[in-house]
């Protein structure tokens, strides 16, 4: 029988908590400056993977803001369809707003482009995208990311929010997955 191999073993740490604080200061303080003269900001995020990330962002962002989140699912396991689903929308009515979007990583792109396209439906003033990680080796549609946290390579990555099936979130840093054998 032919072994099975999940991904349930945390491999390197690939980006640490410093690097990660460093950058995510970097990215409040060019959003700062960007939206100084803005009347309505707003950021968005997609649950769950942009919590973490979001709640340290948005204490770096020194300007009067709102938050809001959207759900939405495209990924089951660690294979990816291209079809999102909205699974919960945001509350608030962005006509007219400065819209940051923020996800945790952008792989195919098809989430972050699905999400953008119904975002720009909306009306607002603008839209930026703002993204933790990128696999831009990855990418199936463009996506342009306005703020960007880091490009990583191609592989399978948890912590600072991103999970495989719910497990990890909470590490405080960004780590890879091996697979190993199942005995
Ligand atoms: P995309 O639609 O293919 O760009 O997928 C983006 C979504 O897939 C992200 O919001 C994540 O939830 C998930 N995802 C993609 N790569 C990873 C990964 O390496 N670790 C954890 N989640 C991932
Ligand atoms: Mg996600």
């Amino acid at each position: 029988m032919a072994k099975k191999f999940p991904y349930d073993f945390i491999g390197e740490v690939l980006i640490t908590q410093e690097q990660i604080h460093d950058r995510v200061s970097e990215l409040g303080r060019l959003i700062t400056q960007d939206y100084q003269d803005s009347e309505k900001l707003i950021i968005i995020g997609l649950l769950r993977g942009s919590v973490v990330f979001i709640t340290d962002l948005m204490r770096k962002i020194h300007h009067p803001m709102t938050m809001d989140f959207m759900s939405v699912s495209s990924y089951s396991g660690s294979e990816t369809s291209g079809f999102v689903r909205i699974d919960l929308d945001h509350k608030t009515n962005i006509f007219g707003w400065d819209v940051i979007l923020v996800d945790d990583i952008v792989d195919t792109g098809y989430t972050i482009q699905t999400v953008r396209k119904l975002l720009l439906d909306r009306k607002p003033k603008s839209l930026r995208i703002c993204a933790l990680l990128d696999k831009k080796e990855r990418h199936k549609v463009e996506t342009p990311i306005d703020y960007l946290g880091f490009e990583i390579p191609d592989h399978f990555v948890v912590g600072y929010g991103l999970d495989h099936a719910q497990r990890f979130r909470h590490l405080p840093h960004i780590a890879t997955l091996e697979p190993v054998p199942v005995t």
